[in-house]
């Protein structure tokens, strides 16, 4: 089984070398091979996906993905900047269904924006349909200059756009994901109908979608509301599936309010099977290099590379148990810390993961 290791920026190497460790001590047959991506791609090749980075990935039979993105790049022309790495992962590889849960571990419910007891027991599923919408649609604008400055423009717009059958497919993964759950077997489809065709395109694909799977409970939900119950009542969901923009901007909603941005994993998938599994926070160029990030977000990721594209689910069993147990001993990282824990930093944590292996 061949592993596409691709750390990126900022924390990204840092919290990656934890995760392979970990995959390491696992004693499965794992090749691991490394390549640059996002801005540390970008220097040493000029390009933040550069070619031999894309052909790994093709090569291999899943992807784990670390961070990309610096303050420092915002001003290179977009199809140079590290977010375009990802970006064009995606679109590359086909990955159209991204699964972000958002799990609230008990012993961090404190740790939440939100009062404890409405975040307790937490367990919601985020399919975000990662490949289409307004992020892939035509943009357009006119720059004033090559490097991407529009001061003094006239205009710019981006389209949003879904063709049916993106649709229908991200509606079967949320339907079938419900249906594995086995929890309230609901899923919430959120758009904005009330303003726009696209939304209501959406809309009526899942209702069709619906038909066949008669268990599950559907319920539409217009994205401003749903913005909205997410921070009053966020246990009434269970799945929530939505399109590409309106799903990056739940999905960091729902992860900050479990309190636990750091412990929070990530999968996209194509329908081959090969994923790209990567923590759901960003790049934190603030701390990087410092020793301080929190690596178990990416050791989750790994654990989810085991069970969806590796065929190994009582490896990933055993590593989501040894990070349940490092956290009841009480060791935390910075953003996870509370009175009374021991402050660990990256390399301890994911020694204390390896040593509970
Ligand atoms: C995410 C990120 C990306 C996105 C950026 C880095 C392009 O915010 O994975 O949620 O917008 O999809
Ligand atoms: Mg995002």
């Amino acid at each position: 089984m061949k592993i596409a290791v691709l750390p990126g920026d900022g924390i990204g190497p840092e919290i990656v070398s934890e995760a392979v460790k970990v995959l390491r001590a696992l004693d499965l047959r794992l090749e691991m091979e490394h390549a640059l991506v996002g801005g540390a791609a970008y220097e040493a090749y000029g390009h933040p996906l550069p070619p031999a980075t894309l052909s790994l990935c093709k090569s291999a039979d899943a992807v784990l993905f670390g961070a990309v993105g610096d303050p420092k790049y915002d001003r290179l022309a977009r199809e140079l900047r590290p977010e375009q790495a990802i970006l064009g992962l995606r679109k590359h590889l086909q990955l159209f269904a991204n699964f972000r849960p958002a799990i609230c571990y008990e012993l961090l419910s404190h740790a939440s924006s939100l009062r404890p007891e409405l975040v307790a027991g937490l367990d919601i599923l985020i399919i975000r349909e990662l490949t289409g919408d307004i992020y892939f649609g035509q943009p357009r604008g006119r720059r004033v200059s090559p490097d991407g400055d529009f001061a003094g423009a006239p205009e710019a717009f981006d389209t949003m756009r879904y063709a049916r059958p993106e649709i229908e497919r991200i509606a079967h993964v949320a339907f079938q994901a419900a249906t594995k759950r086995g929890q309230r077997k609901c899923v919430t489809s959120v758009d904005k109908a009330n303003v726009l065709e696209t939304s209501q395109f959406w809309r009526d694909v899942v209702n069709e979608v619906h038909a066949f799977y008669p268990d599950i409970a559907l319920e539409h939900m217009y994205v401003d509301n749903a913005a909205m119950q997410l921070v009053r009542a966020p246990k009434k969901f269970d799945v929530i599936v939505t399109g590409n923009m309106f799903g990056d901007i739940l999905s960091d909603e729902a992860a900050i309010l479990t309190g636990s941005i750091g412990m929070l994993p990530s999968a996209s998938l194509n329908d081959t099977g090969l994923g790209l599994y990567e923590p759901s926070h960003g790049s934190a160029p603030d701390i990087a290099g410092k020793g301080l990030a929190n690596p178990l977000a990416t050791i989750l990721s790994a654990a989810m590379m085991l069970r969806f594209s590796l065929d190994q689910a009582q490896a990933a069993d055993r590593v989501e148990a040894a990070v349940k147990a490092v956290i009841s001993r009480g060791l935390r990282t910075d953003d996870i810390y509370s009175e009374g824990c021991s402050r660990v930093g990256t390399q301890p944590m994911g020694d204390a993961v390896v040593a509970h292996l």
